[in-house]
């Protein structure tokens, strides 16, 4: 049998998230016949916003393939820790689902190496995809020459979402280019009484962190400290780390979740939050599924300040876990996610953008068409909290020291768990 990690705080509560199948799941069909058409199809976009992309991207997979019947699986809970704790449980079961979602990176080599996945190569050949994703994707989910999975979008994490309205009411004439532009900027909208900087559940906390440790470090020390034997014990991280915590410190109350953090902003309550852009896809889809809100006027951005010029990615991919139900109806929803109609379907309403280099560039418009010019200029860097440059115990150990750090505000406390991490998982 394999070993597998499991973080043991996420397994508090597991079998109820299992049972209920997820936040937005379908039910799984039972008899015989219906489970073998049945594509047991795994994420964690249950919320608004993520939903809307996944909806539709099924409608093109259900048209395509009359006789096969999708099944939402999905686990709620925004980026992902919670539907990785319960896919942890049913891949060390044995009972994998027909395709998951997972990021392009250090997670994904993560399920390579425990011998969780089917190459897809024979995918790559047949649709003719190698040419079609960037190289630089391509090696990211490549093992000894074998590709594991189809990513299917491009998202940026570091998006300084703000509120242009509540900046004006606060006399501050723009989004902050850098870190004490910005910590300037939070302590006048503090004067206003308007929250400065919204917040959501823990995960955010470290999807802000990643966003301040480029733009304190810059894009070369953020990279390196990703290799094995980096020092996290330098003046300079301790530097970003204090800064950190004065970014926190003009916090919000924390929200349940990415959606209602964003929402803040968007309504007028706070001035600024940092969220990867599938916060446009929310922002902007229509109020059946989104919120509908006016760009530009409701809603503004930059980059993370500090980040210009860097983009900071990730990539959802879809896999082929090895001794799942239904194969056949996998690489069915593996092809409608490679394509470009699945892509350009799905993209414009997920808030990112494809990762096919062939895809329409007419359908990414406003933010997104902002997205995909920088994604082509810009250097790139890798996200934490959304599996690029850090394992899943890494990335465990990361949210860990920063849950404690939300408690006790302590960065000496903070540098050291971090330096600890590494040191216990770079590879
Ligand atoms: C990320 C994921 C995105 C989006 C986000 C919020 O990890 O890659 O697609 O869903 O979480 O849930």
């Amino acid at each position: 049998m394999r070993r597998r990690w499991m973080p043991a705080v996420a397994l508090v509560g597991l079998l109820s998230l299992a049972a209920c199948g997820g936040g937005g799941g379908d039910q799984g069909a039972t008899g015989g016949e219906s489970a073998s058409r049945q594509v047991e199809v795994y994420s964690w976009w249950t919320g608004p916003g993520e939903a809307d992309g996944l909806k539709a991207m099924r409608g093109i997979f259900e048209k395509q393939n009359p006789d096969l019947t999708f099944f939402d699986a999905a686990v709620a809970g925004g980026s992902g820790n919670n539907a990785r704790a319960v896919l942890a449980a049913k891949l060390q079961a044995d009972t994998p689902p027909d395709t998951f979602q997972g990021h392009a990176g250090a997670e994904l080599q993560g399920y390579i190496k425990a011998g969780d996945l089917e190459p897809v190569n024979f995918l790559y050949d047949e649709l003719k995809l190698k040419g079609v994703f960037p190289d630089q994707l391509v090696q990211q989910i490549t093992v000894n020459g074998q590709i594991y999975s189809v990513p299917v979008n491009i998202h940026r994490s570091n998006v300084l979402w703000f509120s242009p309205s509540v900046l004006r009411e606060a006399g501050v004439a723009g989004p902050p280019a850098t870190i004490p532009e910005f910590v300037a900027a939070l302590e006048k909208v503090k004067a206003t009484g308007k929250i400065p900087l919204s917040i959501g559940s823990e995960w955010t906390l470290t999807h802000l962190l990643e966003s301040v440790l480029l733009g304190s470090l810059g894009p070369d020390a953020y990279t390196a400290l990703w290799a094995p034997g980096a020092d996290w014990s330098t003046p300079q991280i301790t530097r970003a780390l204090t800064d950190f915590k004065t970014i926190v410190s003009y916090a919000g109350p924390p929200q349940d979740d990415w959606q209602p953090a964003s929402k803040q902003v968007a309504d007028g309550e706070a001035a600024f939050n940092i969220m990867g852009d599938w916060a446009y896809g929310f922002f902007h889809n229509p109020p059946d599924g989104g919120l509908g809100k006016q760009s530009k006027v409701d809603f503004d951005w930059a980059p993370a300040p500090g980040t210009d010029g860097t983009f900071m990615w990730l990539s959802d991919s879809f896999t082929l876990p090895k001794g799942a139900k239904n194969r056949d109806g996998a690489v069915a929803w593996l092809k409608v996610a490679a394509s470009k109609e699945g892509q350009d379907a799905f993209n414009p309403k997920k808030g990112s953008i494809p990762a096919r280099k062939d895809a329409d560039p007419a359908l990414y418009t406003d933010y997104l068409a902002d997205a995909l010019k920088d994604w082509s200029e810009d250097r790139l860097v890798g996200s934490i909290q959304h599996g690029v440059v850090a394992n899943q115990p890494w990335l465990a150990a990361i949210n860990e020291a920063v849950g404690l750090f939300q408690a006790g505000q302590d960065v000496a406390a903070l540098q050291a768990a971090l330096a600890d991490a590494a040191a216990a998982n770079a590879q």
